[in-house]
């Protein structure tokens, strides 16, 4: 028993030790990426000259379809107007996706993110895979009827929302192969990113249907893990939603007054799904929330979750990369089944990033590593998955007053700025989208407060 003990333990050890070497090197990875020289354009123009006998280069600009308006969304859509990288129409790129009988396709050469400057606009760059039918209309309140004008325009009730082997091919790979990670398959090989889509199975159900006496509404909430959730009691009024979303370092023992106890989705990258274990330790954190029945959702943010996925889909440890001889099944705390397993696609990953949430940084040296966050592709799920959407535990406009983490309740903490993410424009999406009526985010302004019990202070 003791042997085992100290056995158990010693591995315990040695993997916090590798997570945090791990966590160390890919933070060095970073720093190093956006140091480098990204200022070589005639590298960008070869690749896109070589590749345009793939894409047929040819005519007018397709200028994207209304972006959801922000002052960040407008400028950049003003910007691709001067873009120096070729273009080509949408209508082309549809006619050269099938293959005709007989013809051999093979994957474009490899795209590198060195070779840009500033993420590249492809004119296919707005163009995704719709699947055919969405879930029927059956509640009158669904977002989905929302009058907004310009959400209407940029939401695509349709959109493809999975990756699984049945809906990627030769064309597929090589229209992906533009887009770097978490978008598309840019830098990676065909035969290591497929090795694992193959195994991926198409999902056998929607990720969520209306529960009886719903009206035939779907009414989620998704839970952040920002700090403006500490002390919010919220957690009865969480709980009531049909279904409640989480991600990341999802802690609730012990906080479930404020934050709820309940988790019907659980949205994670391979790299979140093990740092959380390490990071969030010591406020309690043990597993992933686990709740019977509980839907999986992954973020395939880049190789080591295709690496991930392997050893996942397959049982079995992971042989290559950053998490080499784990077992990733363990992490999922005896509630991983295959059948409510999910892959976000590369499609809807970019259509968020390109119609909801087009960050600045996306035209900095650093702006391959620029993306938005596992919380906002969470809310994006929501809100294609969902007739009503509330946010609780995303940052507002007072964040300052709040830790960076509902769990961070013993010492103020202030909110971190990661640069591969631009929580401002994040902030600010959540509160238009609140104020469209299209979601409601819990906000706790001054008013709010003042109906709270009154706390001594
Ligand atoms: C970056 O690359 C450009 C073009 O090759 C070169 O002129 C410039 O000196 C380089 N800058 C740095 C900091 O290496
Ligand atoms: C473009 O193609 C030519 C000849 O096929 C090759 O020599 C060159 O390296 C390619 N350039 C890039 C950037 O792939
Ligand atoms: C581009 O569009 C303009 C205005 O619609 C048209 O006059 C012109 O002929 C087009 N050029 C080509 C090459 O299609
Ligand atoms: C976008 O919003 C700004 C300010 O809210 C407004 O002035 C502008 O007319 C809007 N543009 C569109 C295209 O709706
Ligand atoms: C490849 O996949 C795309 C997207 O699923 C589909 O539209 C296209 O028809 C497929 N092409 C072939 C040759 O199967
Ligand atoms: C959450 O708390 C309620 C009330 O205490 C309890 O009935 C329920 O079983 C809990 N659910 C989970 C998933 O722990
Ligand atoms: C996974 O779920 C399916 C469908 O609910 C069920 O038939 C199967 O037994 C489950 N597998 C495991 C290993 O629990
Ligand atoms: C968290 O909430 C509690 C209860 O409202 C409060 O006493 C505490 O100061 C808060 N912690 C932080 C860091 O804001």
């Amino acid at each position: 028993m003791a042997v085992q003990t100290s056995k158990s333990c010693l591995l315990l050890c040695i993997i916090l030790v590798s997570i945090a070497l791990l966590i160390l090197s890919s933070q060095f990875l970073s720093i190093t990426i956006s140091q480098k020289n990204f200022s070589t354009t005639r590298k960008q123009r070869g690749a896109v000259k070589n590749d345009s006998t793939f894409w047929e280069e040819k005519g007018n600009v397709t200028l994207p379809p209304a972006l959801f308006n922000t002052t960040y969304t407008a400028k950049i859509a003003e910007s691709t107007k001067t873009n120096l990288v070729t273009k080509l129409k949408v209508d082309q790129i549809k006619t050269s996706m099938p293959l005709n009988e007989g013809e051999a396709e093979t994957a474009m050469p490899v795209l590198y993110k060195k070779s840009f400057s500033r993420s590249p606009q492809w004119d296919f760059e707005d163009v995704y895979n719709l699947d055919s039918s969405p879930r029927p209309m059956t509640c009158a309140q669904s977002l989905r009827n929302s009058k907004d004008e310009s959400f209407r325009k940029a939401f695509l009730p349709n959109i493809r929302l999975y990756l699984h082997k049945d809906n990627i091919n030769m064309s597929e790979w090589n229209r992906l192969s533009h887009f770097n990670n978490p978008f598309g398959f840019m830098e990676y090989t065909y035969d290591d990113v497929m090795a694992s889509v193959k195994l991926i199975p198409k999902p056998e159900e929607p990720l969520l249907l209306p529960k009886p006496g719903s009206g035939g509404c779907v009414r989620c909430a998704v839970v952040g893990t920002a700090g403006i959730l500490n002390g919010s009691r919220m957690g009865k009024e969480i709980d009531s939603h049909d279904y409640v979303f989480r991600m990341n370092g999802a802690v609730i023992n012990g906080y479930e007054e404020d934050v709820g106890n309940k988790t019907s989705v659980y949205v994670h990258t391979a790299h979140s799904i093990t740092s959380s274990l390490y990071f969030f330790k010591k406020y309690g954190y043990k597993s992933v929330p686990n709740d019977e029945g509980i839907k999986y959702v992954l973020i395939p943010e880049g190789m080591r979750d295709f690496n991930w996925l392997k050893g996942l889909l397959r049982g079995e440890r992971i042989s290559s990369g950053a998490y080499l001889n784990q077992r990733p099944r363990t992490y999922y705390a005896g509630q991983y089944n295959e059948t409510r397993f999910y892959v976000l696609h590369q499609d809807f990953l970019r259509y968020v990033k390109n119609r909801f949430l087009k960050s600045e940084y996306l035209k900095s040296s650093h702006w391959a590593i620029v993306r938005p966050t596992n919380g906002a592709f969470t809310v994006f799920l929501a809100l294609h998955t969902c007739d009503t959407v509330t946010a609780y535990g995303f940052m507002t406009e007072d964040y300052k007053k709040y830790s960076n983490y509902y769990f961070e309740r013993n010492l103020k903490t202030n909110v971190v700025f990661y640069a591969n993410h631009d929580y401002i424009l994040e902030m600010k999406t959540w509160k238009k989208l609140h104020d469209s009526k299209i979601l409601k985010l819990y906000q706790r302004t001054i008013s709010n407060a003042e109906k709270e019990t009154p706390k001594p202070h």
